[in-house]
């Protein structure tokens, strides 16, 4: 039988976070879709963005199982696939044409494969690859980045870390995407006192944005194990210093949820001493950044890790974490897993389409129990296959559940 996974498993009603006020402090409206009650719309219009070297390859095989899987939900799409990165480059001159951006933002979801490749990296910085997937996020006002991390049993030997202090790990990474001191004002270089150069950058927070990332982290919390653990730097710094306290104050709202801080120096250590420990993680740009890729590795396997970057309002914009692979690029090397639960991460966060999520998450496990394994998770005794088999093998396990439920 296949494991179950929190993170794919939430125990309660599932509430769709997709449309927060921009301007209140409180959700606008947060849908609570239960599995049993799929929402009313059910034909969407999906942004495709496969970008560069692997991207096109695993946008290809998650596609396919998106319409199987939601063919069985009697959900429909319509497809809309648009140029970014170098292909963007390639074509228009620029890497996120206005286009892009304008159909991204009429679509009820996005979905994106990866940008970046050796043939653009001497570009000017306006001409790079990912300047366009900066636009693309900032242009969809995504504050906030899901990463879970979820160690499969299946790939437990494929972690750095001790088999025993990796299994079971099971968590989501909640980072702030849109402020703190990646925007902040003033930014720059300078010359100081003694005439030497200096550079120098502002970590600011609002109340509201922190307000609506943490709102967003208690939500999610209460759909896993319960537990949120806000990390923080408010030993020293004044904007840790307010998160702390609005992240305090949110917390009676959420007494079903169990709330603890930390700071970024002690939780990047626990990490990768007790995994465990941590169910959701709230934190701001700069740590979340950091931490999530920490977080990340615990896996051991960068082509089996999904993401999700949520509004106030419009379409969510889902993604692997991994980047274009250009070394394996067009050899059918590619892992397309991330992108394959990406995609349910698409139908779960972006359209409270959970049970349509569910069949393809039942599918990743069931193909992973099978033996069917890309290169990057092979080890010895499962069968080593390109990436479009596994998209074959995947399709015919969403087919199987189907079947077998039949019976
Ligand atoms: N979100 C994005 O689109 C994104 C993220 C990171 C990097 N990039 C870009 O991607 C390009 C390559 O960057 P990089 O090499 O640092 O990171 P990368 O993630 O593309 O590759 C790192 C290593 O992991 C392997 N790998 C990555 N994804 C894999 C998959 N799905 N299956 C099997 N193996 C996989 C690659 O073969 C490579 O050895 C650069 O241009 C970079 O800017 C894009």
């Amino acid at each position: 039988m296949a494991p179950s996974l929190q993170l794919f498993h939430p125990p309660k009603p599932f509430t769709h976070f997709n449309r927060f006020s921009s301007t209140s402090s409180r959700p606008a409206s947060v849908r609570c879709s239960a599995a049993a009650a799929p929402p009313s719309k059910r034909s969407y219009t999906i942004t495709l963005l496969p970008g560069d070297g692997i991207g096109p390859e695993v946008i290809s095989v998650a596609k396919d199982v998106l319409v199987l899987a939601g063919s069985f939900e009697g959900i429909t799409y319509e497809f809309r696939e648009m140029l970014l990165g170098g292909a963007a480059l390639d074509a228009t001159g620029v890497p996120m044409p206005d286009e892009t951006l304008s159909v991204s933002k009429q679509s009820d979801a996005v979905l994106l494969g990866a940008i970046g490749g050796y043939k653009w990296d001497k570009n000017e910085k306006h001409l790079k690859p990912e300047t366009g997937l900066l636009q693309l996020r900032s242009g969809l006002q995504v504050f906030a980045n899901l990463r879970p991390a979820t160690v499969f049993p299946q790939l437990v030997d494929a972690s750095t870390l001790k088999k025993e202090v990796a299994e079971g790990v099971d968590l989501m990474v909640v980072r702030e995407l849109t402020g703190g001191i990646y925007f902040g004002k003033p930014r720059g270089f300078g010359t100081n006192e003694n005439g030497q150069e200096t550079g120098f950058n502002t970590e600011i927070y609002s109340a509201h944005e922190i307000d609506r990332i943490a709102r967003l982290a208690f939500e999610i919390a209460r759909k896993r194990r319960g537990k949120l653990c806000s990390v923080d730097k408010a030993n020293v710094l004044e904007a840790s210093m307010l998160w702390r306290k609005i992240v305090t104050e949110l917390a009676l709202e959420y007494p079903d949820v169990e709330l603890t801080h930390m700071y970024v120096d002690n939780a990047a250590m626990q990490l990768v001493r007790y995994p465990k420990q941590f169910d959701t993680v709230l934190t701001n740009n700069i740590f979340g950044d950091i931490l999530s890729d920490e977080a990340s590795m615990i896996t051991g396997s960068i082509g089996m890790l999904p993401s999700a970057s949520i509004g106030a309002s419009g379409p969510g914009l889902f993604e692997p974490i991994h980047g274009s692979a250009p070394d394996i690029a067009g050899q059918d090397k590619a892992n397309p897993f991330a992108t394959v639960l990406s995609a349910a991460m698409l139908l779960k966060y972006g359209l409270g389409e959970e049970r349509a999520a569910e069949r393809i998450e039942k599918a990743v496990l069931d193909t992973l129990n099978r033996g069917f394994r890309t290169a990057d998770i092979y080890s010895a005794g499962t069968k080593l296959v390109g990436c479009k088999q596994v998209g074959e093998e995947i399709l015919k396990s969403v087919e199987s559940h189907i079947l077998a439920a039949a019976v």
